[in-house]
């Protein structure tokens, strides 16, 4: 079997008492869109930052294409060819949508300062080919018609797919999607699913998705990992996956198997009937299936102070969104005081919309 695109063994990050990230290994391989499930707080989004940087695991090693990036900083990671968008949308709110997409690219041209100073022949050929490569981008993403508008004015699943277009330019090999779909109308979230496999096959890449829509898991991942406290709890095929009855329990807050237990499939097959946008792609949050309430749930809105009734549309959350970015634990959350590396976030991508 070829050799794992990307390679995690026994990795745990602890954040003071918390074990965040409890021994989990995994390998992803190559050309694959690999799904790593789990509830609120399971732990995805540290994997994804012990991976690209952010954090420096406790424990463990992170391979990429065979060699460790273990304590690399987030840019060399970044300009290694690992990718990645943040589950609290990072744009230049105040730059053009086409600026934000090019500007993740210029620090790459070989032609440097001084050939944009004097505006060389071959800063021109790369400047050419970086916009061929946006607009090809902002097309697929349906952005083409908003590429001289601001990024903030844009609705919300509209940033998310420029982030993913924005993480692109950068020519990764791996790229780790955060809740993508999240904020996204099922419209969207459908679509999303085309928009990954294209990527795949356009650029050869290998695609990490954390993701609450199961729609959008199960419809696209070949493969699934699921984590919950911050351990492995299953791993396997979507279908395996999503009959596991501690993929369940994990979910639904309860344990032990019963019949009629709605499956992850049912979830995803449900939300796809109504056609609503599943609560976990409005809020971020674990999805309310038909009436069941999950554990996570439960406890996202008492962390929240009551509960949201979100309204539909793309564009709802939008502010509040934008407002949590700063505050929220994309890794660069200051509330962790003994961690070596969170303040890096910022180096390896632009920072939020604002
Ligand atoms: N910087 C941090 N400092 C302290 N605790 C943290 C930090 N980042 C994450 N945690 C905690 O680690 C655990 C895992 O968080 P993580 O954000 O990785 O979960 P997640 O699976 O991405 O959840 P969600 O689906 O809600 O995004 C949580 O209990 C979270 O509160
Ligand atoms: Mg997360």
């Amino acid at each position: 079997m070829a050799e794992p695109v990307l390679a995690l063994s026994n990795v745990e990050k602890i954040f003071g008492g918390l074990r965040a990230v409890g021994g989990v290994s995994l390998e992803v391989r190559p050309g694959q869109i690999f799904g790593l499930i789990g509830p609120n707080g399971a732990g995805k989004t540290t994997i994804f930052n012990c991976v690209t940087g952010v954090y420096v695991p406790e424990r463990g090693e992170v391979r990429f294409l065979g060699r460790s990036i273990v304590g690399h900083k987030p840019h060399q990671i970044a300009l290694a060819g690992i990718g990645r968008t943040f589950q609290n949308i990072r744009l230049f709110g105040d730059m053009t949508v086409a600026e934000n997409v090019m500007v993740a690219a210029h620090h790459t041209q070989s032609s440097g300062f001084w050939g944009a100073m004097l505006r060389t022949r071959r800063w021109s050929e790369e400047e050419r080919a970086l916009r061929k490569k946006a607009e090809e981008l902002l097309e697929i993403f349906e952005l083409r018609d908003d590429a001289e508008d601001e990024a903030r004015n844009l609705p919300y699943g509209s940033q998310r797919r420029l982030e993913i277009a924005r993480a692109l330019m950068l020519q990764p090999k791996l790229i780790l999607l955060d809740e993508p779909a999240a904020g996204m109308n099922s419209r969207e979230a459908d679509k999303l699913k085309d928009q990954i496999r294209w990527l795949r096959d356009r650029f050869e890449l290998t695609i990490v998705l954390v993701e609450h829509n199961m729609q959008v898991v199960m419809g696209v991942c070949e493969h699934v990992h699921c984590v919950d406290h911050g351990e492995t709890i299953a791993s396997g095929s979507p279908v395996q996956v999503q009959n596991d009855p501690h993929v369940l329990a994990a979910y639904l807050g309860t344990e032990g198997e019963e019949e009629g237990r709605p499956s992850l499939e049912m979830v995803a097959r449900m939300e796809a009937e109504s056609g609503e946008t599943p609560l976990s792609a409005r809020s971020g949050q674990t999805p309310v299936i038909a009436g069941v309430e999950t554990r996570a749930d439960a406890a996202g809105r008492e962390d929240q102070g009551g509960g949201e009734d979100q309204g539909e549309g793309e564009s709802q959350g939008e502010s509040e969104r934008q407002g949590e970015s700063e505050s929220e634990d994309d890794g660069d959350s200051d509330s962790d005081s003994d961690d070596e590396d969170e303040g890096g976030s910022d180096d390896d991508e632009p920072g939020a919309a604002r």
